[in-house]
């Protein structure tokens, strides 16, 4: 793979998304290789730093936060001759001349016209300002060399998606846009698409009348940290549904494209998003359900609850978990309900998309014969644990027919020593490349929000007299597991 000459601008640059994943992950690509020998990191914001200062700062980040481990002072000292910060204000054209200018001398040392990555790792009411201001500074005419990497959250509602698309779509050529979705940059969740269309076993059986129900399970044992003022206005199904799970659920049900081109890939799974039953109120009473976390226990230490956060309000109606059946309407999956959960302050830290299949039409062998039964289950773990494992019944050894449940595992640290990049890598590196593919196109995000407005609307109009209705370290609310008990299934967990 050829990298060209490329600036980073890190909108952000002394923001904790760019200490704990862009820097790191830019660094791990150096060290990796995948850097041209002509790059620039330029960390922006708007406190004052030195270049030294700022090179101090990021090998901080590097430091507690690569996959690498410490930075080794050789490869830091190459390393670090790369980086440079510059002081600006988001909402004045000097700033944008300045970048001009070092972009220009870029240009001029490397005798060539680099690409240019603007990287919007700010709050999203700097969107549409950075975005502008670039644009008349005459910095985004250069369609093929300049791209702008527009981080979560994409809108905060269907209206502000479609606006915020709409501002970019005015200055960018979509071709230019790269909105990150990060979980479509982990590495088993790449592996998603690799393992249904690399692979002819699974296909034939990949649909209704094999599977009977869906499970995406995202589930985090951490609570709002210090993002509350962010958090409570958004909620669970904001900050995770309407872009990381329900990117999940278009992998796992996406028709076959025709090729691994990012259009082809993009438009399979768009179609997923618009075959997805819409919400009546109706359906929101009985297919949706939201939770909020209580105060409780984590590993011996006392946990406040979610309203007790800072920047929290004291009677906050925002849900902190939310457990949601969908359904996807089409040929291949009428029927099959996707159940889909995330939650804070969970019991286990674990995101595991389940496939059960059907059980056999008819059992030969007699109830006493078998010592536990599980319908063949496909389990595919994201994290923490990075697996793929398929449940089947065998027989017992010994002198009787016992049959009881096994796994059949492919396991990443069994199978490979490599350690696998950090989703950031993957991502940037393909922004770097001019690839899109794991990248949301601004239908996709319109599409999404399409979906859980309705559900969203509910929640915001009723307040929820039940919160808090979860306690921390616990599965979520009691109705979540009411929910698909109903259909006679249980939320799956790994051991
Ligand atoms: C982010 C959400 O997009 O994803 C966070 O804003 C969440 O609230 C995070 O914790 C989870 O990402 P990961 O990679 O840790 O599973």
């Amino acid at each position: 793979i050829h990298t060209d000459p490329t600036v980073f601008v890190i909108f952000g640059g002394t923001g904790d998304l760019n200490m704990r994943k862009l820097a790191p992950a830019i660094y791990n690509l150096f060290l990796d290789g995948w850097l041209p020998g002509n790059f620039a990191v330029v960390g922006t914001g708007r406190t004052k730093f030195t270049d030294e200062e700022y090179r101090a700062k990021l090998l901080e980040g590097i430091n507690s936060f690569s996959r690498s481990g410490k930075a080794d002072k050789a490869k830091w000292d190459e390393f670090q001759k790369h980086v440079f910060y510059q002081v600006s204000d988001a909402t004045d054209s000097a700033t944008y001349k300045e970048f001009s200018h070092r972009i220009d001398a870029f240009n001029a040392e490397w005798k060539t016209k680099a690409n240019v990555i603007y990287y919007l790792a700010v709050s999203p009411n700097f969107f549409p300002i950075i975005a502008s201001n670039l644009a008349k500074a005459g910095l985004t005419k250069d369609t093929k060399r300049t791209r702008i990497v527009i981080e979560k959250p994409f809108g905060h509602d269907l209206d502000s998606a479609k606006e915020l698309n709409a501002l970019l779509a005015n200055i960018f050529d979509e071709c230019q846009i790269y909105r990150i979705d990060h979980y479509l940059g982990k590495e088993t969740v790449q592996n998603i698409m690799a393992f249904r269309f690399a692979n002819s076993l699974f296909e034939p059986i990949w649909n209704r009348n094999f599977i009977e129900h869906v499970q995406i399970s995202v589930t985090e044992s951490l609570g709002v940290e210090d993002r509350g003022d962010y958090y409570d206005g958004s909620g669970a199904m904001r900050d995770m549904i309407q872009n990381h799970l329900l990117q999940l659920l278009c992998l796992v049900a996406m028709e076959t494209p025709i090729n691994f081109d990012a259009s082809e890939v993009r438009d399979r799974k768009v179609e997923v998003l618009r075959a997805m039953r819409k919400f009546s109120p109706e359906d929101v009473r009985n297919s949706a359900v939201r939770g909020q976390y209580g105060q409780g226990w984590m590993t011996g230490k006392e946990v406040p609850g979610y309203r007790e956060e800072a920047k929290v309000d004291a009677e906050s109606n925002t849900e902190t978990f939310a457990a949601i059946k969908f359904f996807v309407d089409n040929w291949r999956w009428q029927g099959v309900p996707f159940y889909v959960r995330t939650g804070k302050r969970m019991h286990q830290s674990a995101s595991v998309i389940t496939i059960q299949f059907k059980d056999v039409p008819h059992k030969i062998f007699p109830a006493e014969s078998t010592e536990s039964w599980q319908q063949n289950r496909l389990i595919i773990s994201i994290q923490p644990e990075m697996s793929i494992r398929l449940q089947v019944q065998a027989k017992r050894p010994g002198i009787d027919m016992i049959l009881n449940a096994v796994d059949m595992v492919f396991d990443y640290k069994g199978t490979y020593t490599n350690q696998a990049p950090e989703a950031y890598e993957t991502l940037l590196l393909d922004a770097m490349l001019g690839d899109q593919t794991l990248f949301m196109r601004g239908d996709q995000v319109e599409t999404a929000w399409e979906l859980v407005m309705p559900i969203l609307h509910a929640w915001q109009n009723k307040k929820s007299l039940s919160f808090p209705n979860y306690s921390a370290d616990s599965w979520g609310p009691e109705a979540a597991e009411a929910l698909i008990a109903r259909d006679g299934y249980h939320w799956f967990t790994l051991p």
